[in-house]
C-alpha cells in the first residue's frame, strides 16, 4: 500500500513538473507577435510587460491588442507605433493578457 502511494505521489509530482516546465499559450504567442518590441521586465521598442501590468486595467491591454491606434491615445501615447492584432482570436488575447498581468509586482 505504501509503495502505490509513492507511485501515485511520483506521477503527480512528475506531471505538475512538466506543466510548469511547458510555457503557456501566453508566453508563447509573446514570443511570436510581441517579443521584437516588447520584452518582459525591461523596456524596448514598446514598455515592458511589467510596467503595463503595473499600470493597467485587463480592458486597457486587451483593447490595446486590438486597438492600438485609438486606445493608445486614451493611454496618453501621442503617437502609435504598435500594429493591430485584430487576426488573434479571443482566446488568444486573453492568454496574451493573463501572461503580461503575470508581470505585475506582487505587494
Ligand atoms: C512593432 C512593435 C510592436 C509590436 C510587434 C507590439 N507592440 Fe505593443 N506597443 C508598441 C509601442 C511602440 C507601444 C506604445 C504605444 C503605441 O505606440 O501604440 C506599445 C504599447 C502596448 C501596450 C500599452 C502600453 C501601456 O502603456 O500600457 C500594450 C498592452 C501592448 N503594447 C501589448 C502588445 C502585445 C500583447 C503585443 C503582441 C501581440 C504587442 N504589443 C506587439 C510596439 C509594439
Amino acid at each position: 500500500m505504501r509503495n502505490a502511494w509513492h507511485w501515485i505521489a511520483g506521477v503527480l509530482l512528475s506531471g505538475a513538473y512538466l506543466l510548469a516546465a511547458e510555457p503557456s499559450a501566453g508566453e508563447k504567442l509573446f514570443k511570436a507577435y510581441c517579443w521584437g518590441c516588447h520584452h518582459q521586465t525591461a523596456e524596448a521598442f514598446g514598455p515592458s510587460f511589467r510596467s503595463i501590468a503595473n499600470h493597467r486595467s485587463r480592458e486597457q491591454i486587451m483593447a490595446q491588442i486590438v486597438d492600438p491606434e485609438s486606445v493608445s491615445k486614451t493611454l496618453g501615447y501621442r503617437r502609435n507605433s504598435m500594429p493591430a492584432f485584430n487576426d488573434l482570436n479571443a482566446t488568444q488575447i486573453e492568454a496574451l493578457t493573463d501572461y503580461i498581468l503575470s508581470f505585475k509586482d506582487k505587494k
